[in-house]
This record gives C-alpha cells, structure tokens and sequence, in this order.
C-alpha cells in the first residue's frame, strides 16, 4: 500500500491509525487495527491504571511484533501509576492528547517510545514539534470527542500544518473512508487518524446501543455542547438538548457542571443510555451505515483510498 512517513515511523502497512477513544478502544479494537495493517490505540483516558495494564498485556501478547500503542490524555497532569504502567510494561508508541506536549514528551522519548500529540492548530502544531514529538496530529472541528476552542476544520487546519512543521502529520476529524483519507494525503498528511468510523466497529467496547445510535445518526446529527468549559462534539440526544438550550440562555459554569452531572461519558457510550449519557461522536456519524471488524474496515479504506489515488492519476484517464 501507500507508504508515507508514518508508515515508515510506526511500522505499520497502511497509513491508518484508529484514534484513541475512552470507553470504545480497548486491546481488542487496537488488535484488530493491528491486523488490519493499521496503528491501534489503546484509549487509556477510561481506565484505571490496574485496567490498563490487563489491556497493554493482552494487546502485547496478541501482538509482540506491535501495530499498537497507547492514547494518553493529560488534561493537567497524569497520575504516577498510570505512567507506571507505561513505563514499566514498555509500551512503544504513545498518542498524548488534550494538555501540553511540554509535560511528558521528554520522558517518553528517553524510555525509547515513537510519540505523537494531538492538537488542534497549526501554531501549536509548531509547539509539539518543538517540544521533540516524532509526529503530530492535527485534529479538525469535525472529529468526535473533545474538539479545540478555534473551531478549526480538517481542510483548512491540514495544510497549513503541514507547512508549519517538518515531522509528519497525521490528518484528523471527519475522515471515514478511502476518499476522505485521499484527500488528506493530497493535502500532505502522511496519515490519518479517524476515530467515530471505528466506535461502530465488532471489536469496539461500546455499548451496542451506542453503536446503533452512531449507524441511525443523520449528517446533522452531531453538535458541539460545553463550549465554554471543554467543547465536545456529541450525538443529538436529550440530554444533549438539554445542555444546548441552558448554554443558550447563558447559564452558568455551575449549572452547566451540575447538568453534565458525574460518569455521563460512561453511562452513554459504556452503560448504552442512549437518551440521558455523552454519546461522544463526530460528523462522520452521519456516513456510518454498517458494524463491520475493525480488520475489514482498515483494508476496506486502504483499499478504496489506492482506487481514489489511482482515479486520480492523469495516466488512467
Ligand atoms: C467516542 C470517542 C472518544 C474519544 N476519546 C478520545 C480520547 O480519549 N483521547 C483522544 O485523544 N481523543 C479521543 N477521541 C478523538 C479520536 O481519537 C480521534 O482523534 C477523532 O475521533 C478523529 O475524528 P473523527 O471522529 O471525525 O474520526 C475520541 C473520539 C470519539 C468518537
């Protein structure tokens, strides 16, 4: 297949790397990418340390040659257990998200991990690879769970990120399929990362009734809701209408934190109450129309992204 820079730097036969996602990516989900040619990420935000060290084993002993790595979002700071846990179960390839690419960049590096961060401009792009990131996604306004305060989108964000750095970045938010992934390796990227096309997957821990909601999703069946205290973009529920219609009339930090109330991400995308969890999800939702294994699904979109280029290629017109 295609084989970018990140191919080159993960080890891994497509360019496809399946984002990490609380309560959705587990060992399971990040093997069957791994299967597929693709990068799987462990989506540790979710997990207890004890609870991610039985997911980074499994993961390890399904696949010791690698094609997986962790998600670790460090809003503040992380606890020392759960770096414990990396550190001490050797854990290759770490995707650090959602706080300063300052805080744990160094340490990984010298614990010999590939590291990349998750952002969402291209100026703080430039402060990931300053901090000495191997590779930086760049995630645009369409992407499921926590989105950047700019507002950026996917096809403006991608190449003036590719311009502003020179280690490789990986294209984020609102790819689903072989055309979406053609277009951000047109753009520069030298992959992609793509999460709300792999929540309806067989290997994703998603409740089903979550996985159903994403397949019965319309285009305008996402918005964003908690703007003010830490935008997310989620399916259109009730209990999503109902922080809608309080931001609207200006409530306040309290109120709005008493309306998210404790566990709602869990109680959604976990426990499967559809109406009254967080359905964290992104624009794509609208596309997903089927719950194939997460191998399938990488080639799949492998494949379809190589027809595209080719149809592409002014020597088959
Ligand atoms: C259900 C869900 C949970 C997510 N959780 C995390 C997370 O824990 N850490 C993270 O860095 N990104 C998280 N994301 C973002 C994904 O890793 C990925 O960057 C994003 O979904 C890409 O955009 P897309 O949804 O349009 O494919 C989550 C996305 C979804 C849909």
């Amino acid at each position: 297949m295609y084989k970018t820079r990140v191919t080159e730097l993960f080890g891994i036969e497509h360019p496809i790397i399946q984002g990490g996602m609380i309560w959705v990516a587990g060992w399971k989900l990040a093997v069957a990418v791994a299967e597929g040619g693709g990068l799987g990420l462990i989506g540790a935000g979710s997990m207890t340390p004890a609870i991610l060290r039985e997911h980074v084993r499994k993961a390890k002993a399904a696949r010791p040659g690698g094609g997986w790595g962790v998600n670790l979002p460090i809003f503040g700071s992380v606890a020392a257990d759960t770096l414990a846990v990396l550190l001490e179960e050797g854990v290759k390839v770490i995707f650090t998200s959602g706080g300063s690419p300052k805080l744990y960049t160094r340490m990984f590096k010298d614990a010999g991990m590939t590291v990349a961060h998750v952002t969402s401009t291209p100026t703080l792009a430039v402060k990931c690879e300053d901090a000495g990131v191997d590779a930086v996604v760049v995630e645009g306004f369409e992407a499921g769970g926590h989105n950047g305060r700019d507002e950026l989108t996917t096809m403006v964000l991608v190449p003036q990120a590719v311009d502003a750095v020179k280690v490789p970045v990986i294209a984020a938010g609102g790819i689903y399929d072989g055309r979406g992934m053609a277009a951000a390796l047109a753009m520069g990227a030298a992959g992609v990362q793509i999460g709300t096309r792999f929540v309806a997957t067989a290997e994703s821990s998603g409740h089903e009734a979550f996985k159903k909601a994403v397949v019965d999703a319309s285009p305008t069946g996402t918005f964003l809701v908690l703007r003010k205290l830490i935008p997310v973009r989620v399916i259109k529920n009730e209990w999503a209408a109902r922080m809608m219609k309080a931001e609207a009339r200006g409530a306040d930090d309290d109120e709005l934190l008493e309306i998210l109330g404790a566990k709602r991400n869990r109680l959604g995308m976990f426990e499967g109450d559809v109406k009254e969890g967080e359905l964290e999800i992104g624009q794509a939702a609208g596309a997903v129309r089927d719950i194939p294994s997460a191998t399938d699904l990488v080639r799949r979109i492998a494949l379809e992204c190589e027809e595209t280029l080719a149809r592409l290629n002014p020597t088959h017109r």
